[in-house]
């Protein structure tokens, strides 16, 4: 059993990640800032408010926890640019805080980075609105951040292209740097299998200090 700490915990993929270390049988704490926002109710889940853009609400989130998962984002367009990369920022600053003490940190990352069989990346794509480039620049900027930093046992998971809610069927295939796509080139994964492979690397920790990502 670990304990383990959620920001984004009420948002698509945090709440499913929050279900599936529940149903493994974790201790969870769900960081909201509206813990109103969490009408579930379970032993093993407590509730706490907390900001991920304020060093000290990570700090307290991360105090006596082994892992600390980010699933936060900011909506559809400008939000992100507020909440993506600042948010990596103060998390590693509030972890910095807690020296040797600091839990793991699991980022839910973006899949524009990744590379696609051209040899370009997913957000080389003619056509991409300018909102959606936002948003897979902004978790590109998060990502190049964590690669700076060597001092913190941090991994960024990488969804496919498409990431919806749908079933949960315990299968995925994963990459480190390359885009998850079944052969005919569609990329796609649930809310609750990406949270399966989240439960998964915490519970067998194979991706320390880098980025990977999972799809069908
Ligand atoms: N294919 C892809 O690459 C792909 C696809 C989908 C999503 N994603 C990424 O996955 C992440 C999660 O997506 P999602 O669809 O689950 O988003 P979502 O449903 O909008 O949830 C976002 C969560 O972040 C929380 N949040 C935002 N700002 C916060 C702050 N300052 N402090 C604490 N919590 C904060 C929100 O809480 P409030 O309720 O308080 O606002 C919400 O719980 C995002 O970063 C998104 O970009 C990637």
């Amino acid at each position: 059993m670990s304990k383990i700490a959620v920001f984004g915990a009420n948002g698509t993929i945090g709440s499913r990640i929050v279900r599936e270390a529940l149903n493994r049988g974790h201790q969870v704490t769900a960081v909201v800032r509206d813990p109103a926002k969490i009408t579930e109710q379970h032993p093993s889940l407590t509730v706490v408010k907390g900001d991920v853009l304020e060093p000290v609400s990570v700090r307290a989130a991360a105090t006596g926890q082994d892992v600390l998962v980010s699933a936060v984002g900011g909506g559809d367009g400008p939000g992100h640019l507020a909440t993506i990369e600042p948010a990596a920022r103060s998390l590693v600053t509030g972890l910095r805080e807690l020296g040797d003490q600091a839990p793991r940190l699991i980022a839910v990352g973006g899949a524009g980075s990744l590379r696609t069989p051209d040899g370009k990346q997913v957000w080389d794509a003619p056509g991409l609105p300018d909102w959606l480039l936002q948003i897979m620049h902004a978790h590109g900027d998060a990502l190049d951040y964590y690669r700076t930093v060597s001092d913190l046992a941090w991994t960024s998971l990488s969804p496919a292209a498409m990431i919806e809610t749908g079933e949960r069927t315990g299968h995925y295939r994963t990459s480190l740097e390359e885009l998850v796509a079944a052969d005919d080139g569609t990329s796609h994964i649930t809310a609750e299998d990406y949270a399966v492979a989240v439960l998964d690397e915490i519970e067998q920790p194979q991706h320390l200090g880098e980025r990977f990502a999972c799809g069908y």
